[in-house]
């Protein structure tokens, strides 16, 4: 089995859940290379020695990310930083030659998207870059996914996509850097949550051609590491209504992203209803999903069925077991590596650059449409 020689640049809450999925590679079956982490990389040291200690693989801890880009003996990134550092890394990982799945928004506004797809115009042959979005790669969500594609909609009626979290709704919550426009961005929330809710529809092409939002700010003050309250600056919450598509056919997109949504937690829900056929997926009820196939006059009848764990790449889980948060970011990590190895990823690659800026003119003009109270025209093209 070929070996791809990652290094992890961030080694927080996302760098650690890629670092336990490589060392459980051997869940996967028939992959055809697998990922080695031979190098980390944190400006907090004391966040590295997790890694060496459960990792013999990592040879090179450091503060700088240009040594792991000037390293010969990496093959790949994954890069998981505070947004506003996208869009000085992103396109200098880039120049290296080496693959990149970077961590959503993929820029923390439009304007470093648009540099972080100027340097991608450069991309080395083979060079493969992809955004990581794993929600997915559940097997409910698959299966909405080959529901659509396969037509059995027919005409859209609405289709809506969710990613609802509730610990925001206590005021008392310490304050972090998603939290600070500085560092997170305008999008607020959007720019955390939107990625997830953008890929099925865009991946499925349902790009809106119209958008109006409404955006929420509840808490506006947090404690800090002192206690001291300061100013918490972005929205909350963002529920989009986009227009897909003009005429007849057109159907409304409707997309949440909140982080006050009492009772939820990490929830992300897809939900597609049509004239021939509906289907639905939420990770509350992660191994099963729900649809309705309808012909003209025959009662309209909604089934579930549980999946168990069907997963997009082979495991050795058996099909009666339970799939998680885990599996799926196993499911897309075993997905670009397998791109990177030469492969289709079975069929469903993980989120690509030109979504990730589909995506952008999306939350753009949501911010525009929330804040200005206005429908506004999605500009796909900068
Ligand atoms: N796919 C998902 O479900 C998901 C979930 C959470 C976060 N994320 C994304 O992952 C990224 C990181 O989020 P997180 O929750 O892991 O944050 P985090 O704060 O836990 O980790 C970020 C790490 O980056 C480090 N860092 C900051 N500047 C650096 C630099 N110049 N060089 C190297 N390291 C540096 C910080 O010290 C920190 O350890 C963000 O883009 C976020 O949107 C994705």
């Amino acid at each position: 089995m070929k070996t791809i020689r990652f290094g992890i640049i961030g080694c927080g809450l996302m760098g650690r859940e890629f670092a336990s999925a490589a060392a459980r590679w051997m869940h996967l079956q028939d992959m055809r290379a697998r990922p080695e982490i031979v190098a980390v990389c944190d400006t907090n040291p004391g966040l590295m020695d997790w890694y060496s200690d459960h990792l013999p693989s990592v040879r090179l801890k450091t503060t700088d990310y240009r040594a792991l880009l000037a390293d010969d003996q990496i093959d790949a990134l994954y890069c998981a930083v505070p947004h506003v550092l996208h869009g000085d890394i992103y396109p200098e990982i880039i120049a290296s030659g080496k693959h990149l799945l970077g961590e959503k928004p993929f820029g923390m506004d439009r304007a470093q998207n648009t540099a972080i797809m100027a340097a991608l115009a450069r991309r080395a042959q083979g060079q493969l870059i992809r955004c990581s979005s794993e929600m997915p790669f559940y097997p409910g969500a698959q299966k909405v996914l080959d529901f659509a594609r396969a037509g059995r909609a027919g005409e859209i009626l609405e289709v809506e996509c969710d990613f609802l979290h509730s610990s925001d709704i206590n005021p008392d919550k310490a304050i972090n850097w998603k939290r600070m426009v500085g560092v997170n961005g305008d999008y607020g929330c959007m720019g955390d949550l939107g990625m997830h809710v953008c890929h099925v529809p865009l991946r499925l092409g349902w790009a809106p051609d119209t958008i109006h939002a409404s955006l929420v700010k509840r808490v506006t003050s947090r404690p800090d590491a002192t206690g001291a309250r300061v100013p918490c600056e972005t929205w909350d919450n963002a529920t989009i209504h986009g227009r897909v598509g003009d005429g007849p056919g057109a159907f409304p997109l409707t997309l949440r992203t909140w982080r006050i949504a009492p009772g939820e937690s990490n929830t992300w829900r897809i939900r597609i209803l049509g004239m021939h056929g509906s289907a639905e997926f939420s990770t509350k009820s992660p191994r099963q999903w729900q649809f309705m196939d309808y012909t003209v006059g025959s009662p309209q009848c909604w089934q579930v069925e549980d999946l168990g764990y069907q997963s997009l790449f082979p495991t050795i889980t058996g099909g009666i077991f339970e799939f998680g948060f885990t599996d799926a970011i196993l499911q897309m990590w075993a997905a670009f590596v397998d791109e990177a190895a030469g492969g289709d990823a079975r069929g469903f690659p993980c989120a690509t650059p030109e979504e990730a800026a589909k995506h952008h003119a999306i939350l753009t003009a949501a911010l525009t449409a929330g804040t200005e109270d206005r429908v506004v025209q999605v500009e796909y093209h900068t």
